[in-house]
């Protein structure tokens, strides 16, 4: 959708989980937009802050030294509200009042559902995919992951250091919500005997004890498994090892610490490239539509359209993973 007025005025904000690489977004986007004297209005905790007219103005001054830093200057939350007449009634007004004429959300598919709402209210709105869970269906990469991979990996590696000493068996579980793909990039990474993950049912018996036990009878000293948490507990995952093993299995659950940290390059890169793409699609009068990445460029997608497809794992990189890991 276009339409052929450029905005004088665009706000900006993060919803859902935080992800490391919104700030660099939130600076690519305020850098785009004061470079074409366009204004941007920084919009804290989501939609609750639309809702609630909770805003500042950012200028390119505003977003200095928040390249480096994780988490969101704009602060995020989870709105029930936007999900109700009432409350899409009231972000929409937000927007005619303070003469916002687009509005670019960062956050996942929870997020573009809500922008969908405005957009149907004739409030310009662009997405940009930012969660750690990298399961956006519609782009191949969302801003946060590596990060968050990095992350987990170091976790990961520093327990292979205390379970090699004490010959024992460390299930780790992972976030990514109701999908695997980071405990699918930090298994493989990681060099995990077992990858457990939602969209993948696995035998215990065969897929999760046997190769413990093999490994145990080649002279392996410690084991690791990476649990999903979509996939289930692991804690009864260690219960297993134990019962069917004899081998002692410590549980670590990294939960939040995958959320935080400076972002990568990569994430620094690509959420300043989906930041720019994404103020350009404002100021040009685009409107719908959400920034992907695709056969390693940035562009964008129909916002509808994306938000129906679904994404499953990378098939070449869980075929390689359960040969190389055993
Ligand atoms: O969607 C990102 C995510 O980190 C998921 O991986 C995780 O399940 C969820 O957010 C945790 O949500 P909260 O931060 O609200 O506890």
């Amino acid at each position: 959708m276009a339409n052929l007025k450029k905005p004088a005025r665009i706000g900006v904000l993060t919803s859902g989980g935080d992800a490391p690489g919104m700030n660099a977004v939130i600076r690519a986007i305020v850098r785009t937009a004061g470079s074409q004297g366009t204004s941007v209005l920084g919009i804290r905790r989501g939609y609750s802050g639309l809702i609630g007219s909770d805003m500042e103005e950012l200028s390119p001054r505003s977003v200095d030294r928040i390249l480096t830093a994780g988490g969101t200057m704009l602060y995020t939350a989870r709105s029930e509200e936007m999900f109700t007449e009432s409350g899409i009634q009231k972000a929409a007004a937000t927007c005619k009042h303070m003469g916002i004429d687009g509005l670019v959300v960062i956050g996942g598919d929870g997020s573009f559902q809500g922008a969908l709402k405005l957009a149907q209210q004739g409030i310009s709105v662009i997405g940009v995919p930012a969660t750690i869970d990298n399961d956006i269906a519609c782009t191949e990469y969302s801003i946060g992951f590596d990060t968050a991979c990095n992350t987990a990996l170091e976790c990961v590696d520093k327990l292979r250091d205390t379970m090699q000493s004490h010959e024992r068996c460390s299930v780790v579980e992972l976030m990514g919500h109701r999908a695997g793909h980071l405990a699918l990039h930090v298994g493989v990474a990681a060099g995990a005997t077992c990858i457990l993950l939602p969209e993948r049912p696995v035998n215990v018996e065969m897929d999760i004890i046997e190769p413990i036990r093999m490994g145990r009878l080649k002279g392996r000293h410690h084991h690791l498994i990476i649990v999903a948490e979509g996939y289930g507990s692991a804690q009864d995952i260690a219960s297993k090892v134990e019962t069917y093993t004899g081998i002692d299995a410590r549980v670590t659950i990294l939960g939040h610490i995958q959320r935080g940290g400076s972002p990568t390059a990569q994430d620094r890169v690509i959420a300043t490239q989906m930041g720019y793409h994404a103020a350009e699609l404002l100021l040009a009068g685009q409107s719908g539509r959400v920034v992907i990445s695709k056969d390693g460029d940035v562009m964008d997608c129909d916002m509808e359209t994306g938000l129906s497809q679904k994404k499953d794992l990378c098939q070449s990189l869980f075929e390689a993973a359960q040969r190389v890991t055993t």
